[in-house]
């Protein structure tokens, strides 16, 4: 296998205080050795290798996990953005429309888009992935979501329980045992995770707990979507089951917070989507400071949330919530990890995948400083599909 050293890196961060500086396990002019797809060495510059890379004074940080997506659909919902802006409020009642189109689209089609998005994400800087069905609704859409979801990434997710689709409009409950029996059977071979979203107008506590408590008994990781548009049941709710993360958390009571700073239950911050749907944004500082294990995603779907950019979350965290860049650094990288279950991603250390994004800056303070400006120079590697998945030669 040929060696690599990516040479003269201005500021790595490793995530691990025995390697640098401070909890981020910061390194000022480092060089990091990769044989294949693992890092074999961290340390100072000047390291020798088959190959080099000039990272020419750049920033180095660990790939960023993404834990929350759902990336595979068709279609765009811009009109109903554009209606946003102009002050209409969002409900979350357009992933019926993502569903139709979702469902009239081949699976050569949502192939397809998934690929593109996927390179998206990568040029963004992530290399690890969540992505979650929910835009099939039906037991064969959300097979086949399923399984494209799969075939793309380890961290596939169920999301059957996303919405009440038109079919069963009236009959929730009757949804609800589809989603526990027949969808559940047909999905459980490709999926690692079940999510629920528990949301007035979506699944109440009841419904979200029997989603969750059927993917448990099948094997599944649970996740789930909560407090998103208003207070409610599903932070404690996650809590509760063991959940490995509860994402949005845009409305914390003290309550919540206290459940979750007493569990090891991740709480995943999207703010691209209260940016997206004029949501106040989460006080995280208020869950950090009381404790709380926090993550930071994208929620890249077509409705509330249409960016795979981390950069552009770490940003809003930040300037709205109250974070740290380094807090927010960490939120995207070992924090993702986390909400996933992962240790062996959101690191650069030996031994450990190499995955990493080079900015084309010098520090990770310009993540933030520079909201909107492209600053992923290289992104090194991923463990999801990046070929494009007809092109396998
Ligand atoms: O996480 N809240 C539920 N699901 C997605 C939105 C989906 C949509 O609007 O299409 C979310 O924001």
């Amino acid at each position: 296998m040929t060696t690599l050293v990516i040479d003269n890196i201005g500021e790595l961060v490793t995530n691990d205080p025995s390697l640098g500086d401070g909890p981020l396990g910061v390194v000022a002019g480092a060089s990091v050795v990769v044989d294949g797809e693992t890092v074999v060495a961290v340390g100072p510059a000047g390291a020798a290798a088959d190959e080099r890379l000039d990272a020419g004074g750049r920033c180095m940080l660990p790939g960023f996990v993404d834990s929350h997506t759902h990336l595979v659909f068709a279609g765009d919902r811009a009109e109903e953005f554009s209606r946003r802006m102009a002050g209409e409020p969002y409900d979350g009642g357009g992933i019926r429309v993502t569903t139709d189109a979702t469902r009239t689209t081949g699976r050569a089609g949502l192939e397809a888009a998934l690929d593109g998005r996927l390179a998206e994400v990568h040029r963004a800087g992530s290399t690890t992935v969540e992505i979650k069905t929910g835009y099939g609704l039906s037991v064969d859409s959300e097979a086949e979501l399923a399984s494209l979801a799969a075939e793309a990434t380890p961290e596939a997710t169920f999301l059957g329980a996303h919405l009440v689709p038109g079919e069963y409009q009236g009959r929730a409950d009757d949804y609800v045992e589809l989603v526990c029996g027949p969808m559940l059977d047909a999905v459980r071979g490709h999926v690692r995770w079940i999510d629920v979203f528990c949301e007035t107008g979506a699944f109440d506590a009841d419904q979200s707990r029997a989603v969750l408590t059927a993917g448990r008994d099948a094997g599944l990781g649970l996740r789930l979507h909560a407090n998103q548009l208003g207070h409610g049941p599903g932070v404690q709710l996650g809590v509760e089951m063991g959940c490995a993360s509860v994402d949005h958390c845009t409305y914390l009571s003290d309550d919540d917070i206290e459940a979750l700073a007493s569990s090891d239950t991740v709480a995943t911050f999207l703010p691209a989507t209260d940016f997206s749907t004029r949501q106040p944004y989460p006080d995280a500082r208020r869950a950090i400071d009381a404790g709380v294990r926090v993550a930071i995603a994208s929620n890249c779907n077509p409705g509330s949330s249409y960016t795979s950019s981390l950069s552009f979350c770490m940003a809003l965290a930040v300037r709205d919530m109250g974070m740290t860049i380094d807090e927010a650094v960490a939120a995207v990288t070992t924090g993702g990890a986390a909400a996933l279950r992962r240790s062996d991603v959101g690191r650069i250390v030996p031994s450990g995948p190499a995955h990493m994004t080079i900015l084309d800056a010098p520090s990770r303070h310009h993540l933030a400083y520079r909201p909107g400006v492209p600053l992923i120079w290289r992104t090194l590697g991923a463990d999801y599909r990046l070929q494009p998945a007809g092109d396998q030669t």
